[in-house]
């Protein structure tokens, strides 16, 4: 079982990227914009708080997240691990996230950080904004994504430094470019 975090700018391409190596090894997708998105579209209670939170471009509350997060993964029973996507953005989530699976023997084997730049990223969001109809790729909601980001998601670089874990893949050229240099750093994980 091999966990894998990716972590980057809104837009760097954690979301595409996954996709592609969920097919490509069998990993499962989890992705918590996503499961923030269909809970709006089901019009639940948490989907109700999400509108009002995310769609400026603000964070969701850890105390909903890490719970959602961990019975997520204990609901799943795929046995070639998870490809993290949107957690931890926090330092909290962070912490969570590294006890948690290692209390299940299943330690988080690399936290492979898509680095993009600001103008690259922007371009792509104001791109996705005609074609997707995100709530939260407008031009307000992205400035204060970035700060979020800035703020709370950036030190957790840092964080998983200090503990081995950081690869970069520079972000700023197309799928297949940021694909390829991930798909190395996978090879190396499976086949040691
Ligand atoms: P989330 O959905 O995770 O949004 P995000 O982190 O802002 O990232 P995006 O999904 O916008 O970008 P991405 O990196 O996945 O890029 P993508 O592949 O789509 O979270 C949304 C919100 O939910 C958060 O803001 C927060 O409010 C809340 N939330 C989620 N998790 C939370 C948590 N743990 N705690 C608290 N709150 C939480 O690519 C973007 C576009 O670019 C696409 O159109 C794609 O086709 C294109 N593209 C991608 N790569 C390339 C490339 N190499 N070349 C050209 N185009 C590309
Ligand atoms: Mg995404």
């Amino acid at each position: 079982m091999n966990n894998i975090v990716i972590m980057g700018l809104p837009a760097a391409g954690k979301g595409t990227l996954c996709q592609r190596l969920s097919e490509q090894y069998g990993f499962e997708h989890i992705s918590t914009g996503e499961i923030l998105r269909s809970e709006q579209a089901k019009g639940t209670k948490l989907g109700n708080m999400a509108t009002r939170v995310i769609d400026s471009g603000g964070y969701m509350p850890d105390d909903i997240m890490i719970p959602m997060l961990k019975e997520r993964v204990i609901a799943s029973d795929n046995a070639v691990g998870f490809l993290f996507d949107g957690f931890p953005c926090t330092k909290e989530q962070a912490k969570h996230l590294h006890a948690f699976l290692f209390m299940r023997k299943q330690p988080i084997a690399s936290v492979i950080f898509l680095d993009v730049k600001k103008n690259v990223a922007v371009e792509r969001l104001l791109k996705r904004a005609t074609i997707e109809n995100r709530p939260d790729d407008t031009e307000s909601a992205i400035v204060n994504r970035w700060n979020e980001y800035e703020q709370k998601t950036l030190p957790l670089i840092d964080y998983f430094s200090k503990l081995g874990l950081i690869e970069t893949v520079d972000a700023n050229g197309t799928t297949d470019h940021s694909h390829a240099q991930a798909s190395v750093i996978i090879d190396r994980i499976l086949n040691p």
